[in-house]
């Protein structure tokens, strides 16, 4: 991993009314180097997200120290001139300087054209980790940038309100995005019932979720919030002499103390076989329980986390593209299995998920 000489310690934002030539905005961001002339060379990387223009690593000597430099740049479109998520992100990622546990890349700056956002951050190296193998490590990555997250946002001046209001996973254009409606994907499973005996009335017995994830979302509005990452795949995390690097927060969310549980459980949930699952989410609770904080309440955190597992779990579970998926795949007696599980959720607490 190679940092430039002296990144900044908390990311700056710099405002530009075009984007200018590569060079010019790292001398913006690294006032060290103006003058100095950076032999860049660019490579593309590969990225999925909407509104991502592109994601590419630049490599050159740092002129002050002769040492080289890598650096990852990433281009998000903006819609109707309003900034992304991740660029609001880095403007509060100074909160996760003192983490312990997750490294997360320096970001050295961020800059904002009526376009687009494009964040600058260190590059980088390290393999991807095996999901199911990390269950711990995530554990007490995700309750130590909970507790930091939520001590920052304590701090925040009432200026702040309206960004982070806009940021609260509870606003209508996060709610009503496909994947926390698993509600739409219920004609698709009746249709199911209807073709596979195996799958027959499930669907009523699905529509259960319904008013209990509107219950879990009223007592998670509630509860304590924090800067919850949403998206723990394995391409977004590296691990490096042990050590876990968590990068892409495209997904970032003013969320709730064990959103970011309930979002790796339910990504585990819908890749792995039950007896893989059920043994990582064993091992996650037990370590998330002993590393989350006093003073934050246990029993309300895991409720929070059973309601974003529920809520990614169904979604994945339901949806057409996976029905299709199980079936190509002749993969349907696990389906069914996944499905047994998920619905004896409904009558057992949440604490024991
Ligand atoms: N700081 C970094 N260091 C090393 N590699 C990186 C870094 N940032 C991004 N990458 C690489 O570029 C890829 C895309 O970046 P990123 O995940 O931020 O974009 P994205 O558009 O949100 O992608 P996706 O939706 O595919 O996850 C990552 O999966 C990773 O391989
Ligand atoms: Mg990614």
């Amino acid at each position: 991993m190679t940092a430039p000489s002296r990144p900044p310690a908390v990311s700056k934002t710099l405002y530009r009314w075009q984007r200018a030539p590569l060079a010019e905005h790292l001398h913006a961001l690294m006032p060290q180097w103006a003058g100095q002339a950076l032999d860049i060379s660019s490579q593309d990387l590969a990225s999925n997200a909407s509104f991502v223009n592109y994601v590419r690593h630049h490599r050159f000597t740092d002129p002050c120290t002769g040492q080289p430099v890598e650096v990852v740049e990433k281009s998000i479109r903006k819609v109707a001139l309003l900034g992304s998520q991740e660029a609001r992100f880095h403007r509060e990622a100074g909160m996760l300087a003192g983490s312990t546990q997750f490294r997360y890349p320096a970001c050295l700056g961020v800059i904002e054209t009526p376009w687009e956002s494009l964040i600058f951050s260190e590059f980088v190296r390290g393999k991807p980790p095996r999901m199911q193998a990390i269950a711990r490590q995530l554990a007490l990555g995700i309750a130590e940038l909970e507790q930091l997250s939520h001590a920052h946002l304590q701090a925040q001046p009432l200026a702040k309100a309206p960004l982070l209001w806009s940021m609260d996973f509870f606003r209508p254009w996060f709610l009503l995005r496909p994947r926390f409606n698993f509600a739409r994907c219920m004609p698709g499973l009746a249709q199911l019932g209807r073709e596979d005996a195996r799958f027959a009335s499930l669907a009523q017995r699905f529509e259960a979720f319904i008013p209990l994830t509107r219950q879990l979302a009223r007592e998670a509005r509630r509860s304590p919030r924090c800067f919850s990452h949403m998206d723990y795949l394995r391409k977004n995390l590296f691990v490096d002499k042990g050590q876990l690097h968590l990068i892409d927060w495209s997904e970032v969310k003013v969320g709730r103390v064990g959103f970011d549980g309930g979002a790796y459980l339910g990504s585990l949930f819908r890749r792995k076989d039950m007896a893989m699952y059920l043994a990582a989410q064993d091992d996650f609770i037990n370590a998330y329980r002993e590393a989350l904080p006093p003073h934050f309440a246990t029993e309300q955190a895991l409720r929070n986390m059973r309601y974003v597992f529920l809520l990614t779990a169904l979604f994945h579970c339901l949806r057409p593209e996976t029905l299709d998926e199980y079936r190509e795949r002749e993969r349907m007696p696990l389906l069914r299995e996944k499905y047994d599980y998920l619905l004896g959720l409904v009558a057992t607490d949440a604490t024991s998920l």
